[in-house]
């Protein structure tokens, strides 16, 4: 059950993703909740990051302790810290938890410098079609989030290419945020997420904010 929660980004590419995680952990070197959303992003690859990404030392117990844990065949309690008021088994909260919380805390607060909150933003509680182009898109540059301005060094990468995400994850993810995150929630059939693969925004293919603002995505 827990390989639902392997995060989708490590199953593309470790040689892209285990540096981004190394940049962020080591960033926030100190910050434990930043250190728990790093260690469970890397379900099952622990071993593997501790020998070649030389971790800090909060990170370096996070992953001993899931290690020895999970030799004994014991629940990593880092998968049930955090509880939210919705139902736990849902998948788009195991996909949340796995591919979002990294960057935008399990609570959706955002992390400071490292992506803005999901609760309070238009952008969850706007069109949902847009919601699933920023999934599959990404986000870049200057952005505007419940009336806070954010000039963040990342980007927010696309999970267009990712093979094993699909229509379905996507819209089982936007679901979780309506539950978790939304002042009203709405919904999304995986048949409308498809049609936003096609919405390619023009330029670099990463969705600016002007962009985000100015196309109707529900035309
Ligand atoms: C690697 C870090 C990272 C991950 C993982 C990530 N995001 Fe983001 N996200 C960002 C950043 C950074 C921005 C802001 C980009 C900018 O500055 O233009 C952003 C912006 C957003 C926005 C628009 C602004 C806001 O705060 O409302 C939404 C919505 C969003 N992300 C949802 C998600 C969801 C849902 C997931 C999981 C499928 C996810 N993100 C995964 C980094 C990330």
């Amino acid at each position: 059950y827990l390989s639902m929660a392997l995060p989708a980004w490590i199953n593309v590419s470790d040689a892209t993703f285990l540096p981004v995680l190394s940049a962020i952990e080591k960033k926030y070197a100190t910050q434990r909740v930043v250190q728990e959303a790093v260690t469970s992003a890397l379900g099952g690859r622990e071993e593997q990051y501790l020998a070649s990404m030389n971790p800090s030392d909060l990170l370096k117990n996070n992953l001993n302790t899931t290690i020895g844990k999970r030799q004994r065949k014991e629940m990593n309690p880092i998968y049930v810290v955090e509880t939210n008021e919705v139902d736990n088994r849902t998948r788009g909260l195991k996909l949340f938890r796995s591919i979002c919380a990294t960057c935008h805390g399990a609570d959706g607060k955002g992390i400071q410098d490292l992506a803005p909150p999901l609760k309070g933003s238009e952008y969850i509680d706007g069109s949902m079609k847009r919601l699933a182009a920023i999934i599959l898109h990404g986000v870049s540059g200057p952005i505007t989030v419940n009336g806070t301005l954010y000039r963040l060094n990342n980007e927010m990468p696309a999970l267009l290419h990712n093979k094993d995400i699909s229509d379905q994850d996507i819209a089982d993810i936007i679901r979780f945020t309506q539950n978790a995150f939304a002042k009203q929630g709405k919904n999304i059939s995986a048949a409308d997420v498809k049609l936003m693969r096609d919405k390619k925004p023009a330029g670099t293919g990463v969705f600016t904010e002007k962009q985000l603002l100015e196309t109707d995505f529900d035309k």
